[in-house]
């Protein structure tokens, strides 16, 4: 990666013992990040229902563990996220929150003292994922939230939070960071995403790159071997207008979701690996590209195990090692796509 120009990582959780992503207490799996990663993300800590439990505090413990370890083991640090512009990913105490008789000047202050002091507490963060999701999938349209519906719009409240960054971090990459991805059926999230970045540029918003998530996969055998063709030639489209408008690119999430593939270990992560590498090559072909972040990097720490299940029940295979910290072929097709 370092050879190419690009920084290589990976998400990392500190919770407590146990828990999904609570691996960071795991030493073989401390092990594997301090020896493969050249950059570290943390996966929840850095998120408004982490950090925020009230509205007066700041619970910094959990992200600092992360920065501490980043710090020890000389590897960089990526910020996620100042702004989940999602209301189901706001702490409790933000749902109905009474902003008083100037709303608008309140969510500014709120989003001033958040940003300012997150910022400020980790400077060593040199990207940000300063908004993240604000497109809905379904149709495009931006997502309202408690804070836009109190500046009276979605875009002011996206365009303070970039301005916000960029006075707070001036030095970081800011990215907008979204899971529109290459595969059918992600065209109105694509369309929403590019009218959001074209947005930006026009009004002069400070935006860096758009990040994208990268949790590919597809729902069965099928789809895995019969990607490409068409859907290849629409995301290019997509991923060149991107460029075009001066963007850089950073892949910020990276798995591969083994949903609908045969339980068999082997004939399972051949195809994972080669659908991973397809993916990369087309991405790596961007000098835009910058980052390439796994989300996790063992299979039993991946987000995904909780998440649309598989049908026979069984544990997935949607990381670069497996269990027994054993490198698996994604592995593999990642170091040659790079
Ligand atoms: C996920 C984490 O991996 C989970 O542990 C958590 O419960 C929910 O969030 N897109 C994002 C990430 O931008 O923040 C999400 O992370 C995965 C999808």
């Amino acid at each position: 990666a370092a050879k190419k120009g690009l920084i290589f990582g990976s998400a990392v959780g500190a919770g407590p013992p146990g828990s999904l992503t609570g691996s960071f207490e795991d030493a073989r799996y401390r092990e594997l990040l301090a020896r493969e990663c050249g950059v570290l993300v943390p996966e929840n800590e850095l998120k408004w229902y982490v950090l925020r439990p009230a509205e007066q505090a700041f619970a910094f413990e959990r992200a600092d563990r992360v920065a501490a370890f980043a710090r020890e083991h000389d590897i960089a640090l990526r910020g996620h996220t100042l702004l989940w512009h999602h209301p189901q990913w706001f702490p409790g105490w933000l749902k109905g929150y009474d902003f008083g008789n100037k709303p608008a000047a309140k969510v500014e202050a709120m989003l001033a003292e958040h940003i300012d002091r997150v910022c400020a507490r980790y400077p060593q963060i040199y990207s940000w994922d300063v908004v993240n999701e604000t497109v809905d999938p379904a149709d495009g349209a931006l997502r309202r939230t408690v804070f836009s519906d109190a500046m009276g719009g979605v875009e002011p409240v996206l365009d303070l939070s970039f301005r916000l960054a960029r006075k707070a971090a001036p030095k970081a990459r800011l990215v907008y960071n979204d899971y529109m991805s290459w595969e059918a059926g992600n065209e109105k999230h694509r369309y929403g995403v590019l009218k959001l970045l074209e947005g930006f540029k026009k009004r002069d918003v400070p935006v860096d790159a758009l990040g994208i998530q990268s949790h590919i996969g597809a729902e069965n055998a099928d789809s895995f071997t019969g990607f490409g063709r068409p859907q290849e030639k629409d995301w290019r489209t997509f991923v060149d207008a991107v460029t075009g408008l001066g963007y850089d690119l950073a892949l910020t999430e990276f798995d591969v979701h083994d949903k609908g593939l045969p339980v068999d270990f082997a004939a399972r992560d051949a195809a994972v690996a080669a659908y991973g590498k397809a993916y990369l090559d087309l991405m790596l072909d961007y000098r835009q590209t910058k980052e390439l972040l796994a989300w996790g990097l063992v299979d039993k720490y991946s987000w995904l195990q909780n998440q649309w299940l598989r049908q026979d029940k069984a544990p997935k295979r949607p990381t670069l090692y497996d269990d027994a910290y054993q490198a698996k072929p994604l592995r593999e097709a990642v170091a040659a796509a790079l």
